[in-house]
């Protein structure tokens, strides 16, 4: 497998991975199978603990949120990048947890300008969800990169300067507190209850009233554990650039839930695309010798609110909903059934689709060709293909080549759509996705195990077809193909 390996990145020195959907496509498995076989460096870029990459290794299962998945391999060096939004106490916690697993975490670094959040920020995103409903992972993560944008946030450098931020935490306090109630209209009360909402607890409050010389106190004493590991993260990458390193660039989300090429608003507060990752991690486009975009296939998943017109089925389905109630359902009787009802929950089941930061259910739905060709004009042709065992089982697949707008007249991107438009291109206005209906090609399924397969060659013949349709019709190139979570259920093309 090494060698096979060392054919597909020849030279390479600097190695992206991103996801071309909506994020949880098993992004983890190849960070940590390039960390593992590969690089001597990874680093993330965007993102922060709303990221959840599972990891799996033989019987042992790893969550990582903010720290790079290299973390497993001691030889390889992590970085937290400058364009991340950083939770320290989320981050002290994934060392702690790490640690006490006998990894010992000497090759960690963290960008001093990287942005970082409070239980303030996590505070208005909880407040604002309840009114967007945009279906937030509620960690602070929106309102943190908000506060970047608008030239008032708080850097990792600013911890260290005990004056500063108090300063800064005190104003944002502020104008969170003057927002709640003058726009939302909270009550004292209200805003404490917000405050004891289980992704901050109640530890920050004095009766209903918000104790910010707490926050600092705690906040402070969280960097003092992880001072020695701020740096300047552009410095260092490049030095290592220089010096001929293999590094890793390791995504978060995916791409149709980027900021700029997602489907706004529902959407992420970072550009989760190759162009967000570089400028994340400091690094000069042209540094950058491959890119390997992420493709679940041949269903895919979303979680949270927002369009997605291959969906089996829709989300009123999943409302109590979980892991615990969906033991009553049995696999082959789900299969049997065939129905959407039925499909949708074989999927989430049998694919454990369940958010690794969340653990709010994945809503399963085809594999949408129109939206991969669009991640694939920011994320190069590289494909890797994730998953596909999960629908070993069914007798056909679909593939979605284009979608039907079904919606009212609208003038959009210099055209009218009415109802019945074809359109095959991927509208990014939530809107308009969701009036698009999909026009699938059905292809027979390969109804046989591909869990233990090892070369290409060896898939079966209906899955290979299916395949072969999918780089046809987006143009872009398989290169690896993940058989089963393990990082040896990986097959390099
Ligand atoms: P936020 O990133 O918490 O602001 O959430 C915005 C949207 O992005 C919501 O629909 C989330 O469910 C989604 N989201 C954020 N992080 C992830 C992820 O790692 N995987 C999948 N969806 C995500």
């Amino acid at each position: 497998m090494k060698n096979s390996l060392d054919s597909l990145v020849k030279d390479a020195k600097v190695i992206a991975i991103v996801c071309n959907q909506w994020g949880d496509t098993g992004k983890g498995k190849f960070s940590e199978y390039f960390a593992n076989n590969w690089a001597d460096v990874v680093v993330s870029g965007t993102g922060g603990n709303n990221a959840g990459h599972t990891v799996k290794i033989e019987d042992q299962e790893f969550i990582f949120h903010l720290i790079p998945c290299g973390a497993l391999n001691e030889k390889t060096a992590n970085i937290i990048g400058n364009g991340t939004a950083v939770d320290p106490i989320v981050l002290m916690k994934e060392m702690d947890d790490l640690k006490k697993q006998g990894y010992s975490l000497n090759n960690i670094f963290i960008s001093g300008d990287a942005h970082f959040i409070t239980p303030l920020e996590i505070f208005f995103d909880i407040m604002e969800d309840k009114f967007s409903g945009i279906g937030t992972t509620c960690r602070g993560i929106g309102p943190s990169y908000a506060m970047k944008i608008s030239r008032i946030g708080v850097r990792i450098n600013d911890l260290f300067n005990e004056e500063l931020f108090a300063e800064k935490l005190e104003k944002n306090l502020e104008k969170y507190l003057c927002i709640a109630r003058n726009v939302y209209k909270l009550s004292d009360e209200q805003i404490a209850d917000i405050f004891r909402h289980k992704n901050i607890g109640g530890d920050y409050l004095n009766g209903n009233k918000v104790d910010i010389k707490k926050i600092i106190s705690v906040y402070q004493e969280a960097a003092l554990k992880f001072k020695e590991k701020v740096t300047n993260t552009v410095y260092l990458i490049n030095k290592m650039i220089y010096s001929g390193k293999n590094v890793l660039l390791e995504g978060a989300q995916g791409t149709l839930l980027s900021i700029e090429f997602g489907t706004y608003p529902y959407v992420t507060s970072s550009d989760c695309s190759i162009t967000g990752l570089l400028q994340g991690c400091g690094i000069n486009p042209s540094k950058l010798d491959l890119t390997f975009g992420i493709v679940k296939w041949p269903y895919m998943t979303r979680v949270g609110g927002g369009p997605f017109p291959t969906e089996i089925s829709n989300e009123s389905l999943d409302k109590g909903e979980n892991k615990e109630t969906e033991k009553r359902f049995k696999l082959d009787e789900l299969l049997k059934a065939g129905d959407p009802v039925s499909l949708r929950r074989y999927l989430r089941i049998k694919g454990n689709e369940s958010g690794a930061t969340t653990g709010r259910p994945r809503r399963p739905g085809w594999i949408d060709l129109v939206a991969l060709k669009w991640s694939l004009m920011q994320n190069g042709k590289d494909i890797i293909i994730t998953k596909p065992d999960v629908c070993s089982e069914l007798d056909e697949i679909n593939m979605c080549f284009s979608y039907t707008y079904c919606g009212q007249d609208t003038y959009y991107d210099g055209q009218t759509f009415e109802k019945g438009k074809m359109v095959h291109q991927f509208p990014t206005s939530a809107n308009i996705l969701s009036h698009c209906r999909p026009n699938y090609i059905t292809l027979k399924g390969w109804k046989q195990a591909i869990s233990k397969i090892e070369t290409y060659e060896d898939l079966p013949k209906e899955m290979r077809i299916a395949l072969e349709k999918t780089e046809l019709e987006t143009v872009a190139s398989i290169r690896m193909i993940s058989v089963g979570p393990e990082r040896r259920q990986t097959i390099v093309k």
